[in-house]
């Protein structure tokens, strides 16, 4: 599952080291060292890390210096008010800001140990590790095993159809077979796998939103950003992606926005609390912030006293 591709088309030193991303992340120098109960100790690497990150829109000033880092193959959820800067946060991890002329990002991303800010980054590669699915679900209008195939075939992977005539190749079963895999991954498999020509705008709202996901799985990403992905969708519907976001973290990073609380303590692993004026103002371990937040605005948050 691991790619080998280089995100860039030139490497700096020292940047694929991720004991040294590490080492600068945490920071000797006093302006980079960030208060305790930001800093979140987890074992193993971190799949992306962020440092002293500030996002403007013109003059407001919607994310400031944010650091913090994201385990692999785990559940981060990001919580906080509306307008705190959530689903901003998110779209710096794929650089999806970039289509918004106003943002104007400033600060280190990495992914595995790489500057994604740096030039040489293809972005279309980045998208394709950094995949996004987002709050209302969004298949095209054409059939299921279409959605599900039109990252591989945009990416090259599978040439089928048109393209048969032009190249001689078929790769009707690979694709096939992908959209098999993709759609067992995103638990949909068993509901559709007997009408896969059938237009996708056909499915239920949960449906729907399944397919997106297997849709972003179908291009073999490492890292999954979530946006919001139940609030469209009843209780029933709300559950299934829960229980799907939980069995994609044993082989996916995942990064969800939510603004529903006690859905971040039921499925994520570490919880980031993001509060009015874009501030990141505690991140750790789920079931500690919960019950034991160190910082007495995120406690009032988390009870309810605003928010
Ligand atoms: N495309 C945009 N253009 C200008 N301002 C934006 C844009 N997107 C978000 N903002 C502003 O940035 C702040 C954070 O928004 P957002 O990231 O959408 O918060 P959240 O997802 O937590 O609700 C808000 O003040 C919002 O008005
Ligand atoms: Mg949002």
């Amino acid at each position: 599952m691991s790619n080998t591709t280089p995100l860039e088309t030139e490497r700096t030193d020292g940047r694929d080291d991720p004991d040294a991303v590490r080492a600068t992340t945490v920071g000797e120098s006093e302006e980079t060292i960030r208060p305790a109960w930001r800093q979140y100790d987890f074992e193993g690497d971190p799949k992306m890390s962020v440092r002293n990150l500030d996002v403007h829109y013109g003059d407001d000033h919607a994310l400031k210096d944010i650091s913090m880092e994201i385990p692999e193959e785990s559940v981060t959820a990001l919580i906080g008010p509306s307008g705190c800067g959530k689903s901003t946060f998110l779209r710096c991890l794929n650089r999806m800001n970039d289509r918004i002329r106003a943002a104007d990002v400033d600060g280190e991303v990495t992914y595995d140990g790489e500057d994604i800010y740096q030039g040489g980054v293809n972005l279309v590669e980045l998208r394709k590790r950094v995949g996004m699915v987002f709050q209302a679900p969004n298949p095209f209008p054409k059939s299921i095993r279409e959605n599900v195939s039109y990252g591989p075939r945009k990416h090259g992977e599978v040439r089928t159809g048109f393209f048969d005539r032009l190249t001689g190749r078929d790769d009707r079963e690979q694709r096939d077979r992908i959209v098999e895999e993709s759609l067992r991954k995103a638990a949909l498999w068993d509901e559709v796998n007997d009408r896969l020509d059938e237009n996708a705008l056909s499915l239920s709202g949960g449906q729907q939103q399944r397919l997106c996901i297997a849709r972003c799985l179908a291009v073999d990403p490492e890292v999954i950003l979530m946006d919001e992905p139940a609030s469209a969708l009843d209780p029933i519907a709300t559950a299934k992606i829960e229980d799907l976001i939980e069995e994609l973290s044993e082989e996916y990073t995942v990064v969800v926005v939510t603004h529903n609380m006690q859905q971040a303590a039921r499925i994520s692993d570490q919880t980031a609390v993001f509060l009015t004026g874009g501030e990141l103002v505690e991140y750790g371990d789920t079931d500690r912030i919960f019950e034991n937040p160190n910082s007495d605005r995120v406690e009032d948050y988390i009870t309810g006293k605003f928010g």
